[in-house]
């Protein structure tokens, strides 16, 4: 295990009304990569995902399914941990909202508020979206309905009420003092302007349906979904034994990734919980933007949701991968069309960095033996084309700190075509003739540049990086980024596997 600088990093948890479909694998496939890339960094990762399986909307969805609530979320989270085995997540744990851990975990949390004075029983009148689960003030609603669209409706009975109010001041001192907290950063104008405009208190609790948390001492009352739902990051690392070796380790988390839609919760709602409590609240809340299909919003009865196996199916998992991480700046939205895959996937993985590597290991096959080449005294531009990859780490780990996935991929496909301009200055097929030594010289500073690129691509394809490092006979034990440097350069004379393609190239549907 790694000793390195904690990381924890975890997903919205999902609800089980809905099949798993591209936009949540979106979510969890930036974290999966952030967990990827700090692992092989050497920092210790915890990589939080799961389902959140309480509340209106679930039981709803239960109920016109025709099963008992928790035989249905059983079944949808199932298709969940499916997807995280089918996209190649590297979740370290899974976390069910109805599971006895987390029930126990929201009951403490609950009972702290209140010993702590945080929390008081009162009655709501107003509106409620069950889609949402979400209540809005009647100033909020535009055209009688919830600001996002979804309906609402009028909900009067006792509820227990969070004092939401008095943390305006403290939440505005806080974002004050972590300017990174929120990102990016015109989010975090939103969610500041919101918070000064004023907090009301905050209904945490529902007397008129029975599928969630119980209140302790008053089970009459169901806690607020969002409050159970959130309690799920910290249950995860121990909560509520706050002295345990993961608490003491993993809080507070280094990132909780969500969408844009679920900003306000989590940067506004969970760090007053916590504080309310007495805990620390999370290191930053990165919101992330929404994809579209072909230019229309994702429905089911537009019948044009994304289901991710089909597109792992049709083009091949890491190509995938790459596409939805390389194709839109991360925190904006971005529509997807299989255009946009095609070309993607032909440009920059067939052309640009599968054939470099094909390019490369197939001229070693043939022309050395099989063998990593024996390189002599190295020229200007091989130490340029070295020194190039050994700069890029300090770049892509500062880019991914902020959640800048397309610039971390874009800093790399920089040095991929510096490689390939390299392969077509030096021609090596031409040294063959003229200057065996200089041609093997070339190849092998080829095959080592290439041996640093899959490295780094490994968090974002790692199965494609894998069979790459195998061609070139990599060991196992030597794939970590601190196998970047010289120390563990290709060593000459290795005999190496015959090479494969790794990207294939696809039919431009436009062509079809
Ligand atoms: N259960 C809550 C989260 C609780 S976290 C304590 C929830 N679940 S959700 O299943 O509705 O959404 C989960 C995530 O999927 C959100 O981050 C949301 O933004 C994301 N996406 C849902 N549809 C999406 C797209 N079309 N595009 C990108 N992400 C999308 O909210």
């Amino acid at each position: 295990m790694s000793t390195g600088t904690p990381y924890y990093i975890t997903t919205p948890i999902y609800y089980v009304n809905d099949q798993p479909h591209i936009g949540h694998a979106y979510t969890t496939l930036a974290c999966d990569v952030l967990a990827r890339f700090m692992r092989l960094d050497g920092r210790r990762v915890h990589f939080l995902t799961g389902t959140d399986e309480h509340g209106q909307k679930v039981e709803k969805s239960a109920r016109a399914a025709g099963v008992d609530p928790l035989e249905f979320c059983d079944r949808v989270s199932q298709n969940f941990r499916d997807l995280a085995v089918a996209m190649n997540f590297s979740n370290d744990d899974f976390i069910r909202t109805t599971e006895p851990r987390h029930i126990a975990s929201v009951q403490a949390i609950w009972n702290e508020l209140k010993e702590r004075g945080q929390i008081y029983l009162g009655s709501y009148a107003g509106w409620y979206s069950v889609r949402d689960e979400a209540f809005y003030a009647e100033g909020e609603l535009v055209d009688g309905k919830a600001p996002t669209g979804a309906d609402v409706e009028w909900v009067e009975e006792p509820s227990y009420f969070f004092r939401l109010s008095a943390w305006q001041q403290p939440l505005l001192e806080f974002y004050a003092a972590n300017p990174d907290f929120i990102a990016p950063e015109s989010r975090r104008n939103e969610v500041v302007s919101f918070v000064r405009s004023g907090l009301h208190d905050l209904s945490v609790s529902r007397t008129s349906f029975a599928w969630g948390v119980p209140v302790p001492d008053d089970p009459d009352h169901i806690m607020y979904v969002w409050l159970d739902a959130l309690t799920n990051y910290i249950t995860a690392v121990g909560y509520p034994d706050t002295g345990s070796e993961d608490f003491r380790t993993f809080w507070p988390a280094s990132l909780h990734m969500v969408g844009k839609d679920i900003l306000r919760f989590h940067a506004v709602y969970w760090p007053a919980f916590l504080m309310a409590a007495g805990l620390q609240p999370p290191q930053r809340v990165f919101a992330h933007g929404w994809w579209t299909i072909e230019g229309q919003k994702m429905s089911k009865s537009l019948g044009n949701v994304v289901n991710p196996r089909d597109l792992i199916d049709r083009y091949g998992l890491d190509p995938v991968r790459y596409f939805l991480l390389r194709e839109v700046p991360f925190g904006n939205d971005g529509d997807f069309s299989d255009r946009q895959m095609v070309h993607r996937l032909n440009g920059d993985l067939a052309n640009d960095y599968g054939n470099l590597v094909q390019r490369v290991l197939s001229m070693v096959a043939k022309n050395c033996d099989g063998r990593t080449p024996q390189p002599g005294l190295l020229a200007a531009a091989d130490t340029a084309l070295l020194g190039r990859t050994g700069a890029l780490l300090p770049t892509v780990r500062e880019l991914l700190l902020e959640q800048q996935f397309h610039r971390a991929l874009e800093a790399v496909w920089e040095v991929v075509g510096a490689a390939n301009r390299y392969v077509d200055e030096q021609a090596p097929w031409t040294l063959r003739k003229t200057d065996p030594p200089r041609m093997a010289t070339v190849l092998y500073v080829l095959a080592e540049t290439i041996r640093r690129l899959a490295l780094l691509t490994q968090p974002f394809m790692p199965q494609a990086s894998a069979k790459i490092l195998d061609q070139l006979g990599v060991p196992d034990d030597r794939r970590g980024f601190a196998d970047l440097g010289a120390g563990s350069a290709l060593v000459a004379g290795t005999p190496l596997p015959k090479p494969e393609g790794v990207f294939p190239r696809h039919l431009d549907p436009a062509a079809a």
